[in-house]
């Protein structure tokens, strides 16, 4: 059928255009000529239907809007990078790796411009693009497969077969000039314009009708994959060629670099370029060339050892000094925020600034009426640097610490050593309202419906007091209040409803207990089976989780030791909220049950990354020599717990013994 093969050669055809004008930068048809091959596909594949596939440009153009988004949990967890802003913190990064891996000759690095927008995942599955979502919290993001698709530069199949699943990784962003006419229509149309182009990305990719997405001049750059081992190539550079051999854009300035001098000339250059380049960069990210040494590195909590985000200088502005307000947070702690004469800061407006504690007020010695400079590096929460002292006049007021709660009007404390001044008063109403609004919110249960605003109205008309109300709220009551409807009153009721029996680590990140946020929740979630078993756990055990430091376990600790705890507890519980532990299977794996203890110096490697590799292996890292351990790892001149050790007939490997157990090197 003369039709069918027509069809195929339009694909082929607008499939190379395409990729020539959107990822090569070098079309060779005119726009005309593109779009007359794409009406005559659109129009060949109406008349049929049944020819339309998954991979044809004609998807391109948007499909059918949805009400919501759904969640994607992300196979491999999508991490984060640290931050470095000087050719110290380079150096310093590099000396934290050699110690790391015991080494010391220096790793090659690969360089890459570190553009802002919104980072996402593409599966290929044998080849097809089967799906897209956001980076979300790392773990889980949102499904944007039909808005992925819609960006050009994409390819909707990769240009060599590849079997089995690729998880690319990368970022989607807008050029200046494509921010620059989007913001011009957004104006014209009445609506605000984009503050920056991570916004215009994050706005365009998150419409819930693709056709919009579609009119948006989103580009894309991968940076990598989720697996890397899994595609046969050695290193970063290496992957990179592959990928943009696969028809997937790669950005131009990536280079790779064999010592750390040349990374760190590689980012003055970056940072002189920066200007003249079509997209905006806020700095650079340097990562480890070689896989395999990637891998020996490993992972912190929320970004990998063996890469680091430079950050340009941070964008400065001054502005004037309004007011200082006192806000009560959820732990009762006391936090003074500037209110700024609205200044615009690296295209973002900023009219409040945090300054932290007291001491901080008094280090920087701020008067109201003061010119101040203020600064915003990345994403970082927008600060003052310091007030201008040479244009004070006289009329400066200077700041007082309140000394009664602005919300409940009861004394405030400051314990001895410590920086916060706090509401002690547990029935302060600021410190409910922000415990209820934060665990209301996406990062406590993420109850749909119940806002701050919600929570504001129902805390003000007495519906809810504390955390165990809103289980209790009932239709009736919410149907009469002011804005609502039976339909919004169900709605709330079965939103709350769906989290009573929530996950175990959003559970504890609701709670709204100091220092533990999404990520330290997650990582209690993936240690403990149960919550009972976490009330337990003593302050050595917590210690001994990483990404768990002092003052969360003391947090932990405190909380369930508490009044508040065990009575917020207690009421869930009897009301039938009951968390839901994740399952960990560990027990396939070649050191469980095991718990290695490791002394004297090893030589392969340091005591962290022996560390992470008993973890990884399912085994678990005793400090000193009890009957719970079962074996002792003994390096270069090991230290008195042998002889313990022995005593106790415990097992002793030697570090060759350790890494033939878990089958490495
Ligand atoms: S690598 C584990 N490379 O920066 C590696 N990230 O804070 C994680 N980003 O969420 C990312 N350009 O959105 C990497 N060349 C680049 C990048 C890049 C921009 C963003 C990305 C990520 C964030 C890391």
């Amino acid at each position: 059928m003369q039709d069918a093969q027509r069809i195929l050669e339009l694909r082929r055809l607008l499939n190379e255009h395409s990729h020539r004008y959107y990822t090569l930068d070098a079309p060779i048809i005119s726009d005309a000529e593109y779009d007359r091959l794409f009406r005559e596909l659109l129009e060949l594949e109406s008349r049929h239907p049944d020819l339309v596939t998954e991979d044809s440009p004609s998807r391109r153009i948007g499909g059918v809007p949805s009400d919501s988004f759904t969640q994607v949990r992300h196979r491999i967890p999508m991490l984060s990078l640290e931050n470095a802003f000087t050719a110290a913190d380079i150096l310093a990064f590099e000396e934290r790796l050699l110690r790391f891996l015991n080494l010391s000759e220096a790793p090659a690095y690969v360089i890459e411009p570190k553009l802002d927008g919104l980072a996402v995942e593409l599966v290929y599955q044998d080849g097809l693009l089967t799906r897209g979502s956001t980076r979300g919290d790392g773990q889980t993001g949102e499904d944007i497969t039909d808005q992925i698709r819609t960006v050009k530069s994409i390819p909707l199949r990769l240009h060599r077969p590849i079997n089995g699943m690729l998880e690319v990784r990368g970022e989607v962003y807008m050029e200046n000039d494509g921010l620059a006419q989007l913001n011009e229509q957004q104006l014209q149309a009445g609506r605000p314009p984009f503050a920056n182009p991570r916004n215009a990305a994050a706005g365009s990719l998150r419409q819930l009708d693709p056709a919009i997405t579609a009119r948006r001049p989103l580009k894309f750059f991968t940076y990598g994959v989720a697996t890397p081992q899994n595609t046969g190539c050695s290193g970063q550079y290496d992957l990179l060629d592959y990928l943009a051999d696969l028809g997937l854009p790669v950005n131009r300035l990536t280079r790779r670099c064999p010592t750390i001098a040349e990374v760190i000339a590689g980012f003055a250059e970056f940072a002189a370029l920066r200007h003249s380049l079509p997209y905006e960069i806020d700095g650079m990210v340097i990562k480890v060339d070689s896989f395999q040494l990637q891998e020996r590195l490993g992972s912190k909590v929320r970004a990998p050892r063996w890469a680091i985000a430079c950050k340009f200088a941070p964008k400065q502005e001054t502005t004037r000094l309004v007011d200082v307000e006192f806000q009560v947070g959820r732990t009762g702690a006391i936090t003074p925020v500037a209110i700024l004469e609205p200044v615009n800061v690296g295209g973002v407006t900023v009219s409040r600034a945090t300054l932290h504690n007291q001491d901080e007020l008094t280090r920087k010695d701020l008067r109201i009426g003061d010119t101040v400079l203020i600064q915003r590096a990345g994403d970082v929460i927008p600060e003052i640097v310091m007030a201008i002292t040479e244009q004070r006049d006289g009329s400066e007021a200077p700041v007082v610490m309140p000394t009664l709660c602005p919300a409940c009007g009861q004394p405030l404390t400051r314990p001895a050593g410590e920086a916060v001044t706090r509401c002690q008063n547990l029935h302060c109403t600021a410190q409910r309202l922000q415990a209820l609004i934060h665990f209301a919110s996406k990062a406590g249960l993420d109850i749909e419906g119940l806002g701050k605003k919600n929570v504001e109205q129902l805390l003000d008309r007495g519906l809810i007091n504390d955390i165990p109300d809103i289980y209790t709220l009932d239709q009736g009551s919410l149907e009469n209040l002011d804005g609502w409807g039976a339909r919004s009153a169900e709605n709330l009721i079965a939103a709350i409803r769906a989290k009573t029996r929530p996950p175990l680590g959003r559970f504890l990140a609701a709670l709204g207990i100091r220092y533990i946020g999404e990520i330290s929740a997650a990582v209690l979630e993936a240690h403990f089976p149960s919550l009972a078993r976490l009330r337990e756990a003593s302050r050595e055990q917590l210690l001994e989780i990483e990404g768990i430091g002092e003052q969360a376990a003391a947090s932990i600790i405190d909380f369930f030791d508490s009044r508040r705890g065990r009575e917020l507890l207690q009421r869930l519980e009897a009301i039938g909220v009951e968390p839901v532990p994740a399952v960990v299977d560990t027990s396939s794996q070649p050191l469980a049950g095991h718990v290695i203890l490791f002394t004297g110096s090893l030589q392969s490697m340091s005591r962290d990354e022996a560390k992470k590799l008993v973890k990884e292996h399912g085994g678990q890292i005793a400090t000193a020599v009890t009957q719970k351990t079962t074996h002792i790892v003994a390096g270069d001149k090991p230290g008195s717990k042998i002889k313990k050790a022995e005593e106790l007939g415990k097992q002793i490997l030697s570090e060759q013994q350790f890494l033939s157990l878990i089958g490495s090197r």
